[in-house]
């Protein structure tokens, strides 16, 4: 289960670490309603900010040097502002030097800095704590040098290069987007090409999103996510020479896709049809959540997850069972896996008074065919980085 986050006790802990006192910084995890694998793609996308948050509380120091401690993590890290650390550690450290550096290179300037970091966002659990750690932790430290009023849209591309430079994946702008400007009862429809977005309530009335991590962890999901930014590459570069002005997926037609086809290797087809399939989906569900049109959104959710599954092949059996199980039950609008796929998490819209009969089918199935306990939590939408008050 997940663990609350107490400030207080966390500004205390920092005090006795650092003997001074510290300001408070958090950024929330995500989940992705609809728009899945679409934002490196140049595509549209509908997160919205969940209620588990990364917490870091800060203080300048008077050298140049930035400590971090992780209370999920043993060994502290520490880096020189002015001297450039090895990329890839394969720890935490690569998070907060890629976010430093990225924010430097942007031309903000960075002070030295005692970070102590805590998370409620599950690890490796497809809700993105790695981009609530690059937004809690890049909001500090430009807050500490006084850039505290920094585009956020800015602080987002800095976590998005922290992935690509010093972690090692080339993730879209999604996660870190949403981690930076989630807005208290929207979702967020991002155009992941011009980086604009429009907020979408979440009048949801009787309704409720249910998140189902189904605590399953795939080694494929690094390598395999790459793999398919490569297939969708090829595809562009295929159709590009026959499609003047093409530059992405997103330029792409349905129509224009299935003309073509017969130039696109097989595999490449299918990937490019989720991806021009999936933009279409999450322009029409957002509008239908725009209406209250649960029912329409519901079905969207649901030809994602097909799409996902059988075109893109991201999916797995335990998120498929999960999907399967939710929507045997009455009151179900729609169910989806969400995030990059290979495990993680589903995404369901159902019900309020169904929610205990989802529950305990979507367990009930995955503890029988799988062994596997999931959690199931509701999540409202929540606000982004922000600086805590106290
Ligand atoms: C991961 C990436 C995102 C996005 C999703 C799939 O979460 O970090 O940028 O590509 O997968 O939609």
């Amino acid at each position: 289960m997940s663990r609350r986050i107490s400030i207080e006790a966390l500004r205390a802990d920092f005090t006795q670490r650092f003997g001074v006192t510290a300001r408070v910084f958090s950024a929330p995890g995500r989940v992705n309603l609809i728009g899945e694998h679409t934002d490196y793609n140049d595509g549209f996308v509908l997160p919205m900010a969940i209620g588990r948050r990364t917490f870091v509380a800060a203080s300048p120091r008077s050298d140049r040097r930035v400590v971090a401690h992780s209370l999920t993590v043993s060994a502290p890290f520490e880096l020189e502002l002015d001297v450039e650390g090895p990329r890839r550690r394969g720890h935490f450290g690569d998070f907060v030097e890629g976010t430093a550096r990225a924010l430097l290179a942007r031309g903000i300037p960075l002070v030295g800095a005692n970070l102590l970091i805590d998370t409620e966002v599950p690890l490796g659990a497809g809700l993105s704590a790695s981009a609530a750690l690059e937004m809690a932790v890049g909001l500090a430290l430009a807050s500490l040098a006084g850039h505290q009023d920094m585009s956020r849209v800015t602080l987002s591309l800095a976590g998005q290069a922290a992935e690509h430079e010093y972690v090692g994946t080339l993730c879209g702008i999604m996660d870190q987007y949403i981690a930076a400007l989630g807005e208290k009862g929207h979702a967020l429809l991002i155009d992941c090409r011009s980086l604009e977005q429009r907020a979408v309530p979440m009048h949801l009335d009787g309704a409720s999103v249910l998140v189902c991590d189904t605590h399953v962890k795939h080694d494929l999901a690094s390598s395999e996510y790459n793999l398919r930014r490569a297939d969708c590459e090829r595809a562009v570069s295929i159709l590009a020479k026959s499609l003047p002005g093409v530059t992405a997926l997103r330029d792409v037609t349905m129509a224009d896709l299935e003309r073509h086809a017969h130039a696109l290797p097989e595999v490449v087809h299918r990937r490019a049809r989720h991806v021009v399939s999936e933009n279409a989906r999450t322009l029409d569900a957002a509008q239908a959540l725009e209406r209250g049109d649960f029912e329409r959104f519901g079905r969207a959710m649901c030809e994602s997850h097909v799409s996902l599954r059988d075109d893109y092949e991201v999916s797995a059996p335990e998120l498929d069972a999960a999907v399967d199980a939710a929507l045997t039950v009455p009151g179900v609008f729609g169910a989806r896996m969400t995030g990059g796929g290979f495990g993680g998490c589903t995404v369901m819209l159902v019900r309020d008074e169904a929610i205990p009969a989802v529950s305990s089918a979507v367990s009930e199935k995955l503890r029988s065919e799988f062994g596997r306990d999931p959690e199931i939590f509701s999540s409202r939408a929540h606000g982004g980085a922000r600086e805590e008050s106290f």
